[in-house]
């Protein structure tokens, strides 16, 4: 799979990320879903600095948090309730047959249903990391390997058709960290080649500036829906961001028991 962007991997910004975006009222959703589905195991998957992982752990989950930038793992680990999440450095696809979490994908398999979690979550877009139909199917099947049957796989991703990219350049602004450090942000969208969006990012701190390079794919949501078909999940709800309508998508996808046949190439 890709490199993670250096927005999370590389750790002079990996610390900036909560701090850059301090509102996480999008994370209420997920933590009202796993509430309303009942999930004991949850595996949050691009789990980034942490935030919905320890709030998960605080709330007396079980909690494995996964991501392949480990500046950003880093930043995790040093939050209150952090030593009650399980950290693994990878993407879903480290998780199958890992010991207690998920199965190989081709061995699949009820038998190891105790083990397995309840729900796997992907906030803050990580959904539109996954830029190539290789890594989207093998994640897909990495989050069906490590769920239960009848688990639920809840998961944002934009809607393409409110062109969010086209409110995304942002002039030098000036900003003021919580600990009192100003920071100058920059971001310019480079490249529009639907369903890729490419976008660069400039932080200026310190006197240094640290600069990133991002690609997210922007997948329909019939897309997304077939894409799931295919892997052995049913979609049971599509529903609204509550703090951004009209401009996401949360897909709520139940985990079918009955681990589908891959198909050539997938
Ligand atoms: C916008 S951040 C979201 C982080 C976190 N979920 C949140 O809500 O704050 C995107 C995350 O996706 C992670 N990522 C990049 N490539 C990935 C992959 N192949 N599998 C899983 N996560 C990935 C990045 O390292 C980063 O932490």
């Amino acid at each position: 799979m890709r490199e993670p962007d250096a927005a999370f991997a590389d750790p002079r910004q990996a610390v900036l990320y909560d701090a850059l975006d301090d509102d996480r009222s999008d994370l209420d959703v997920y933590l009202a879903i796993v509430e309303e589905v009942g999930g004991d195991r949850v595996i949050d998957i691009g789990c980034g600095t942490g935030t919905l992982a320890v709030l998960l752990a605080a709330m007396g989950r079980t909690v494995i948090g996964v991501d392949p930038a480990d500046a950003s793992l880093d930043v995790a680990r040093a939050k209150p309730n952090a030593d009650r999440v399980t950290w693994v450095h990878g993407d879903a696809t480290s998780l199958v047959g890992r010991n207690g979490v998920g199965g190989p994908v081709v061995d699949g398999t009820l038998d190891h249903a105790g083990l397995l979690a309840d729900v796997a979550v992907m906030t803050g877009n990580v959904a539109q990391v996954f830029v190539s139909d290789d890594d989207w199917s093998r994640t897909l099947a990495a989050v069906h390997a490590c769920l239960r049957p009848g688990g639920c796989f809840v998961f944002e991703t934009r809607r393409p058709e409110a062109r969010a990219w086209e409110s995304w350049d942002l002039a030098p602004t000036a900003i003021t960290l919580p600990d009192g450090r100003c920071a100058v942000v920059e971001r310019t969208v480079t490249e529009v080649a639907l369903p890729l969006i490419t976008f660069e990012g400039s932080t200026t701190i310190d006197g240094e500036a640290l600069r990133s390079r991002s690609t997210l794919r922007f997948r329909e949501r019939d897309e997304i829906e077939r894409d799931l078909a295919v892997h052995g999940f049913t979609v049971v709800d599509v529903r609204e961001a509550p703090d951004r309508p009209g401009k996401e998508h949360v897909f709520l996808a139940r985990c079918d028991g009955v681990r589908p046949v891959p198909r050539p190439g997938a």
